[in-house]
């Protein structure tokens, strides 16, 4: 009967693996810190000049972005909010989605909860995944979205690698097994570079589906400091009620 309902009791309070939707790829760790407000600002403006043509982040303002991030209003206007509109509105793309889905086979997602639904391991490794494949239409295909509709948008900083193949012998058939990269060709960034500004973006984005996280982070530290205090004066009176009790 216990053990039973220490099992139960374990399997709800035991974190559950995050779920993600890229099969077996093995994912990289992202390793981001949503405190590190550097990287946040590096990542929003990664995300504005890279991403916000054809995703949005419809659930997270303008304004409440920039004061969350340490972003002067005016630097907003005019580094991030560059086609206009209201700091009072929300972080949509300009692309409607009827004629994206149109263009790409598949309708880009709203990325305002990307990063809790796929996890920020994934959207680091996908960033970092795309390599050149002719037989695909975009050129490019993905070792953890395999035959994604999204191009390879960073190319030009990333540089285009090239697959190398094996053939193996599976039931009787050859089949051809990805079993790494060459360099290819090269990007503007260097490959630490390059993982450093894809981090600043999942960041970014990890972030947007939790706007409070950094701050629930810090008052979750306040709350075990307070309930350990607490716990001494509980103790301390439970002492005194006690001690005529024997
Ligand atoms: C040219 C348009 C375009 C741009 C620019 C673009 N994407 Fe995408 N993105 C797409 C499309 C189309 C899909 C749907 C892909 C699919 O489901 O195969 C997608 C899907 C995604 C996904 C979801 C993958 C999944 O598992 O469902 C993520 C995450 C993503 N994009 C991140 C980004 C980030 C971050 C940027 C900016 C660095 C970016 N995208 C820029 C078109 C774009």
């Amino acid at each position: 009967m216990l053990t039973k309902k220490i099992v139960l009791l374990l399997a709800v309070l035991l974190p559950v693996p995050a779920f993600s939707a890229g099969g077996d790829a093995k994912l990289d760790k992202a390793d981001t810190d949503i405190h590190n407000q550097a990287s946040l600002q590096r990542g929003a403006r990664n995300f504005v000049n890279y991403c916000l043509g054809c995703h949005g982040a419809q659930y997270m303002r303008w304004n409440r972005m920039a004061e969350d991030l340490g972003i002067p209003e005016d630097v907003l206007m005019s580094e991030l909010m560059i086609t206009g509109g209201s700091p009072h509105d929300t972080m949509r793309t300009a692309m409607p989605a009827d004629l994206s889905a149109g263009w790409f086979g598949k309708a880009p997602p709203d990325l305002s909860l990307i990063a809790r639904s796929r996890g920020t391991d994934y959207i680091y490794t996908f960033l970092r995944g795309y390599y050149a494949d002719p037989t695909r239409p975009n050129g490019v295909n993905n070792t953890v979205l395999a035959g994604t509709a999204m191009p390879h948008v960073l190319a030009h900083l990333q540089g285009l690698r090239q697959p190398r193949y094996e053939l193996r012998e599976v039931g009787g058939r050859s089949e051809q097994h990805l079993v790494g990269f060459d360099a290819g060709t090269p990007g503007e960034l260097s490959e630490a570079e390059y993982d450093e500004f894809v981090r600043d973006t999942v960041n970014f984005l990890d972030y947007v589906g939790e706007p409070v996280k950094a701050k629930r982070e810090r008052m979750g530290v306040w709350v075990v400091l307070f309930l350990l205090v607490f716990w001494v004066f509980a103790w301390l009176l439970k002492r005194e009620y006690w001690k005529d009790i024997k």
